[in-house]
């Protein structure tokens, strides 16, 4: 896989999230100067911003390792104690969707996070006893689509807590000329602005486009990756001029043909479309809602008039007045 190489290493080189990377940089030159570990760090937005490429940044700005895992994958509390008890020093332990960690790995987790202390259990019962080993300091990188999901204890043991948003069309031209640039794939301005229009605000999804536009071009085409063969090739991967794929286009068009527009329920979009409730709501809604297309109600989701009109529909009057 060639996405490692991709990655920027340095704050310097990461394109975006300016208030996330000014956050990033004072901690980082503060804890160097007081010769200290990072507070740990939760990151949280949606999926394909990048929170691991900034995990590893950082590290590699710290000069320290840093450990991958996601929480679904710590399944019992001795894999969470093994995690914690191999780091080295200063050594950050990234751990994605974090929200998902369980309810026993989690209390591990907080004695270990506020006081480098590792508390376990030995034997049962009545003849159980406590153990507390000291842990050497360490950085917990935490990633999550939902920050709603987690526990506030949990919350409130990182020292830092930020947001990632969504990319504007500007920087993610930048991100795809950076890329095309690594994968010796030429690229005009107007190719780059095409693919960046196309990749719903999220870098993982523009990366992945100009691949496809690569083969593309390499294969029915000549030169460089121009605006127009950029265009060309992404309406046949079903990407149209907006970013939408076609599960968007299908949670719309439901929304719109079966329910004139909304209110719908989640449960109600998910069992209609086959796709799952929480992509729905952690992967897809995002996006819409970013764009204008979709709004969350207490009574339900509703496709704006804008989505009406992308999608080819008239809206009817009273949406019309709506927004
Ligand atoms: N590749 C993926 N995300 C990036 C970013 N934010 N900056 C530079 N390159 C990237």
């Amino acid at each position: 896989k060639q996405d490692e190489s991709i990655r920027p290493q340095r704050i310097c080189d990461y394109i975006g999230q300016k208030d996330l990377k000014e956050v990033l940089a004072i901690a980082i030159a503060a804890a160097k100067s007081r010769n200290e570990t990072l507070d740990h760090l939760l990151l949280y937005g949606p999926p394909g911003l990048g929170k691991t490429t900034m995990a590893l940044i950082l590290a590699s700005e710290m000069g320290v390792t840093c450990k991958i895992t996601t929480a679904p994958a710590i399944e019992k509390p001795r894999d969470i104690a093994g995690l914690l008890v191999n780091l080295k020093p200063g050594e950050i332990l990234f751990i994605d969707e974090i929200h998902r960690l369980s309810k026993m790995a989690e209390e591990i987790l907080y004695p270990a996070m506020e006081d480098c202390r590792l508390d376990i259990t030995i034997g049962q019962g009545r003849s159980a006893k406590t153990r507390s080993i000291p842990l050497t300091p360490f950085t917990i990188v935490g990633a999550t689509t939902r920050i709603g999901a987690l526990t506030s204890p949990l919350r409130d043991r990182f020292g830092l807590i930020q947001r990632l948003r969504f990319y504007e069309v500007d920087e993610l031209s930048l991100i795809v000329e950076r890329t095309a640039k690594l994968l010796n794939t030429p690229i005009n301005s107007d190719g780059a602005e095409e693919i960046a229009r196309r990749s719903r605000g999220t870098p993982r999804i523009a990366n992945r486009l100009l691949k496809r536009v690569r083969d593309y071009v390499e294969v029915k085409a000549s030169g460089p990756i121009t605006g127009e063969i950029a265009a060309t090739a992404l309406q046949l991967f079903n990407v149209d001029p907006m970013g939408l794929d076609w599960t968007d286009r299908h949670l719309l068009q439901m929304m719109i043909e079966n329910f004139n527009g909304g209110p719908v329920g989640l449960e109600t979009m998910a069992a209609t479309t086959g796709e799952d409730a929480q992509t729905i709501e952690e992967v897809y809604e995002p996006y819409l809602m970013q764009i204008g297309f979709l709004q969350r109600t207490h009574r339900g989701r509703l496709a704006t008039a804008s989505a009406w009109k992308h999608l080819g529909y008239s809206p009817p009057e009273e949406q019309l007045s709506l927004f």
